[in-house]
This record gives C-alpha cells, structure tokens and sequence, in this order.
C-alpha cells in the first residue's frame, strides 16, 4: 500500500474510534453556511489537529474542525474549516479530506461557496445551482503518479455536477418557493478579487459566477466516484459590472442576509441526497 493510501486509512480509522455515526454525505460548506454546524444532531467533533495527517487550516476565524452527526437522520460529515489554495495549500492538500470521506463511506459530496456574479441577469442573494466548472487554478490535484486504488488516471468530468442531483435540488427549490439559478462557476487562484478585463473573459468563455474555491475538491471527490451537487450563493456582482469596488464585507454581508433561505434549501435537499 502506498503512504497516501496508508495516510488516508490511518486518519479514517482514527476518525471511526471516535464513535460519531458512519457518514453516507460529505458536506463542504463555504462562507455563511458555518452555522450548519449547530444544526447537526448528535454531533462528535474532531478538531483536524488531532487527525492523524490531515492538513491544518490557518486562517483566522475557520476553526478547523471535523463534525460527525445527522441531519433529518442522514448521517453526514462536515468540514469545519476548508483549504484555500489562496492560502498557500497546494492543491493536492484539499485532495486529503475528501479521500478520508469516502474512506469513511461518504457516497456523494455536497459543496456550497460565495461567489461573484458574471451573469449581468443575476442579482445579490441569488442561489446558482453548479451546473459544471471551469478550472482556471492552472493546477490540478490529481497531477504526479496515480493510485489506482483511488481512482483512474484519466477521470471523467463529463458530469463532474451530478444531474440527478441537481435535479433533486430543483425539486426541493421549488417546493420552497426558492429561486434556484443554474450557471458555470470559474474557479480562480485568488486571493485577488478579479479585473474588469479578467470577468469579460470569463464571460466569454461561459462562466456565470467566479469564485476561489470548489473545483479543486470537485475533481478529488470525481477520482474518488463520489456524486456531487455545487451551490453558490452570488455573494455581489462581480467586478466592472457595477461601478463599485469589491469588498469582503459586502461578500459576508449578502452571505449573512441569504442564510436562512440558503440553509432552509440544504437541510431539505442532504436527507435526500
Ligand atoms: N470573485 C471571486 N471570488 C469571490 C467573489 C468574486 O467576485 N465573490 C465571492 N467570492
């Protein structure tokens, strides 16, 4: 067995010693939807430190934490904290947890993130369902010798964002009275926010939304087989299209107002997952 695989195993047979329930969903969560957290029934928590190998996250505010636990009696993992690579992680440090969920028997993945609207028709608060991605880290997760124990050399990403997940998303959408928009998000590097010049190109290229984050956990949880729904919450208009700086403020700002509908729409949607 390779030291990854032996890795992988050793953070997941820690991880079960702490006798949380055996996870079926994977949740990612981005800015906003921290407060998930305090909603999970029975929760066990781990902080990553004590998590043989798993990556330390060491940016302020992001508290790095495992919980274990149900929602509606789906049993769930959640990380409490997720590596940027806009904080200095490489993109195969993002690869590490996603590997242990599926290790622990996660089968599909639900990621959400804050990002900027390119689509001049969305609007702040708006919800996009992920419908596909377009990596523009210039890296990938899966570079260096493939393990075929974790998955095949060449994945396929023709469906990275599970249809039949997004269509269960619709669903709960709609049974909320939630507008649910559906676009590509463009994941960038960071952790400047972009130029007017870089959102038309994103733009042209078929981008709706931008953000910092997602694609590189996507790809892992694909090489893993793992089925995953994406969700934004456009957080502002991304830059050049109003004529007004970006700040992180009005990002959290619109996270916060939108969190009762966003939250409202996950907890519906991951007993179903
Ligand atoms: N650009 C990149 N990342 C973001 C944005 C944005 O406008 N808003 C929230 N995350």
């Amino acid at each position: 067995m390779s030291t990854v695989q032996q890795h992988i195993k050793e953070a997941a047979a820690y991880i079960r010693e702490q006798k949380g329930v055996e996870p079926e969903v994977g949740l990612i969560l981005g800015s906003g939807l921290g407060v998930l957290a305090e909603l999970i029934q029975n929760p066990v928590s781990i902080p990553y430190t004590d998590i043989p190998h798993f990556p330390v996250s060491t940016v302020e505010g992001h508290d790095g934490e495992l919980l274990l636990g149900t929602i509606h009696d789906r049993p769930v993992v959640l990380m409490k904290g997720r590596f940027h690579m806009y904080e200095g992680y490489g993109p195969e440090v993002t690869a590490f947890p996603v590997r242990v969920m599926k290790e622990l028997g996660v089968k599909s993945l639900l990621v959400t993130n804050a990002a900027g609207g390119i689509n001049t028709s969305y609007e702040p608060g708006d919800l996009m369902l992920i419908s596909d991605h377009l990596n523009m880290t210039g890296t990938n997760p899966l570079i260096g010798p493939n393990e075929p124990e974790l998955g095949v050399r060449f994945p396929d990403m023709s469906q990275a964002y599970s249809r039949k997940l997004r269509q269960l998303a619709k669903e709960v959408a709609v049974s909320q009275n939630v507008v649910l928009r559906e676009g590509v998000y463009a994941g960038l590097l960071g952790p400047t926010y972009e130029t007017p010049a870089e959102i038309v190109m994103l733009r042209t290229l078929g981008a709706d939304a931008v953000g910092m984050s997602t694609v590189s956990e996507v790809i892992v949880a694909r090489h893993a087989g793992l089925e995953v729904l994406g969700i934004s919450c456009i957080s502002n208009m991304a830059a050049g299209i109003l004529d007004q700086p970006l700040s992180h403020d009005e990002v959290m700002e619109t996270a916060e107002k939108v969190r009762t509908k966003f939250l409202d729409l996950v907890m519906a949607i991951i007993p179903k997952m």
